[in-house]
């Protein structure tokens, strides 16, 4: 039997929905912790042996439907000659400045400096196809970051916060900055094309920071690209999931970047979400990360609201709103994935 995940983002009726949280593999678990007191981020997003252990730690612990590459969203870039370290937090240590330093990133045969990805994939799914019960397959899920979303890293910030400085550098530089999300469109559609040919089943495409741009902005510096990626994917037979940080603004935007499945953020209620995107959309979260801090009662009751407000058997992939956070109780964690599995009609 095909993997739950997959049935689901081709809207066919299920028992129950699949469920899987973004940032699966973190630091909210003690064995994560442990290896990372031995190894960098970095160390463990670039070798094969640690990559494949950490991306099915969430497997062991929490028994989720789908597997996520473990890497960030700025691995790519490193690529097209951008330096970048983690503490945790990403910093770039030669930011873009100026436009010309534009037309020196590298944007071709960048994959060749990920193969690392590509083994990482190969061997995930070698590993989850060997799995014994058939009923039990997990999907492969790859993943990469948008082109708004990896510009706001790779630009200059200025002293602003929440990437002012990004949306000022399009305002003033209108032509240089589409320069750039061209460079990274080619890059990522690339990327995300060869993570199918490696194994992944399925492709999200994070957007965490387009939620800053006005409607009208996204629809100039997101929207094309996020198209024309996904439609790249669409014609490699792959299924896509969209995610946008808060995106409330920007649903009839997105109704039309043509994903397969839509990530919705905690803030937009699903029932609302469900009205804008109608059946044949999938949907996938939208559990707020710091209701996982509830007692587990309040998880449970709180998860179970969630799945049965769509009111429908198809279309749906439980998940949270955004990535789960570094101090979230794992014990939460483990219940909300449990209360999903008990199945669409756990509330009384
Ligand atoms: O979902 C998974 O388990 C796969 C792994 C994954 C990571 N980053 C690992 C990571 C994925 C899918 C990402 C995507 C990512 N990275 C996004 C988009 C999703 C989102 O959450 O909005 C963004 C914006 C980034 C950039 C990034 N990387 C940030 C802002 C941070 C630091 C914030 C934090 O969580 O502390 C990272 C570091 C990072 N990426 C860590 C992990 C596990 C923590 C590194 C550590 O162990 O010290």
């Amino acid at each position: 039997m095909e993997p739950l995940l997959l049935r689901a983002l081709k809207n066919e009726p299920l028992p129950r929905p699949p469920v899987w949280l973004m940032r699966q593999a973190g630091r909210y678990m003690p064995e994560y912790r442990l290896l990372r007191e031995k190894h960098s981020f970095l160390e463990l997003c670039k070798s094969v042996a640690l990559a494949k252990e950490v991306s099915l730690l969430p497997l062991k612990f929490l028994d989720v439907d789908a597997v996520i590459l473990f890497s960030d969203i700025l691995i790519p870039v490193e690529a097209m000659g951008i330096e970048i370290s983690f503490n945790p937090a990403p910093k770039i240590t030669n930011p873009i400045k100026t436009t010309s330093d534009i037309a020196k990133l590298k944007s071709a045969s960048t994959n060749q400096d990920l193969n690392f990805v590509f083994h990482i994939l190969e061997e995930l799914r070698t590993e989850l196809e060997q799995t014994k019960n058939s009923t039990e397959k997990k999907a492969l899920i790859g993943f990469a970051g948008a082109p708004w979303t990896l510009a706001c890293y790779i630009l200059d910030q200025g002293p602003f916060k929440h990437f002012q400085g990004t949306q000022v550098f399009a305002y003033q530089h209108r032509s240089a900055i589409h320069d750039l999300l061209a460079k990274l469109e080619l890059v990522v559609t690339s990327y995300l094309l060869k993570q199918i040919e490696s194994g992944a089943q399925a492709v999200q495409l994070f957007d965490t920071w387009a939620g800053n741009l006005t409607a009208e902005d996204y629809q100039e510096f997101a929207l094309p690209y996020t198209q024309r990626i996904l439609s790249a994917i669409k014609g490699a037979g792959c299924p896509s999931i969209l995610y946008v940080g808060t995106s409330a603004h920007l649903l009839p935007s997105l109704k039309t970047a043509g994903a397969t499945c839509q990530s919705i953020d905690s803030r937009v209620p699903l029932r609302h979400a469900a009205q804008i995107f109608g059946e044949d959309v999938v949907l996938q979260g939208n559990f707020d990360p710091t209701h996982l801090f509830g007692s587990t009662n309040q998880v449970r009751t709180r998860t179970s609201q969630m799945i049965s407000q769509l009111g429908r058997t198809t279309g749906y992939i439980a998940n949270l709103g955004h990535g789960i956070l570094p101090t979230t109780p794992p014990e939460n964690a483990l219940c909300f994935v449990n209360t999903v599995k008990a199945g669409w009609t756990t509330l009384e």
